[in-house]
């Protein structure tokens, strides 16, 4: 496993756990972490170690307070642009890794957190998190995909009250509005029904779960036909061993074995 400087990654059963680790910054995204965080989510495109991934924060404080304010002094008109392109490009490959990603939100998830959890699949979120854009008052507007996967996840009215205000909402409310799955008193317990999710999925066909990650992708993103990818996808899942393997199972009683294939 390489080593990182602001993100500690572990493996087990399968799952491979990513915290972002600047607990003194609450975790905010400065440069050197997405990139980081771009790296181990590359790799675990390729380890056939790993089937699924956690993203969570360290500390008790925070999930990700947002993108490194500190380094926006930098930012212009022009590499404002790269700046916005390359969160959107790292998110992106969270949201269309075909191995589930959970996010558990453990405390603050503030603009670019808040965006970090929103590309990922699922969310579970701890008692004392607050999930919040509030780049307006930065003068500036959610540029990691934000404006679209938080109006897609809460709806329009919701994700234009919490982005024009910038106000927060606590994780009960979050869940009401839909943009967590669960919330759960403590890390303890959000990682404990994180892994229970992660394990009921693995016991699922792994090309019939990527290829559902992908048709939802396709409702989101618009440029495809969603109908289409559907059909296209269920086309190619009967072509699997794993189709054969999943029905003569059933039809024999007997927990299926799938190979991924
Ligand atoms: N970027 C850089 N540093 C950040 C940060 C961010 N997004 N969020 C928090 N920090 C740093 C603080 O500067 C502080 O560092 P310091 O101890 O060296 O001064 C440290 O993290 C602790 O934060 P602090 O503000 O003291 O904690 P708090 O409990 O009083 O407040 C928040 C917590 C989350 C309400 C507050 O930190 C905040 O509003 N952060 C910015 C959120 C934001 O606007 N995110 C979107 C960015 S686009």
């Amino acid at each position: 496993m390489p080593t990182y400087k602001n993100i500690i990654e572990s493996i087990d059963e399968n799952i491979l756990t990513i915290t972002i680790n600047r607990p003194d910054k609450l975790n905010a995204l400065n440069s050197l972490t997405l990139l980081e965080l771009k790296k181990a989510i590359e790799n675990a495109y390729d380890d056939h170690l790993v089937q699924g991934i956690i993203i969570t924060g360290a500390g008790k404080k925070s999930f990700v307070a947002g993108a490194d304010i500190a380094e926006f002094t930098e930012l212009t008109e022009l590499n404002g642009r790269k700046f916005a392109e390359k969160g959107q490009e790292i998110f992106a490959l969270i949201e269309h890794c075909l191995k589930p990603v959970i996010a558990v939100v453990n405390g603050y998830a503030l603009g670019g957190g808040c965006e970090l959890a929103m590309a990922c699949h699922i969310r579970i979120a701890t008692e004392n998190t607050f999930f919040g854009q509030p780049e307006v008052s930065l003068g500036i507007l959610p540029a990691y995909g934000g404006t679209q996967r938080l109006t897609s996840l809460v709806g329009r009215g919701l994700a234009l009250e919490m982005m024009l205000t910038g106000e927060m909402i606590d994780a009960q409310k979050a869940l009401q509005a839909g943009l967590v799955n669960h919330v759960m008193p403590g890390k303890e317990e959000a990682m404990l029904k994180a892994k229970e999710i992660m394990s009921k999925i693995f016991k699922n066909a792994p090309l019939a779960v990527g290829m559902v990650i992908n048709c939802v992708d396709s409702a989101i993103s618009k440029t495809e036909d969603g109908f289409q990818v559907e059909a296209n996808s269920f086309a190619n899942c009967c072509k699997t061993s794993d189709f054969r393997e999943g029905t003569s199972a059933f039809l024999e009683k007997r927990k299926p074995d799938f190979k991924g294939e």
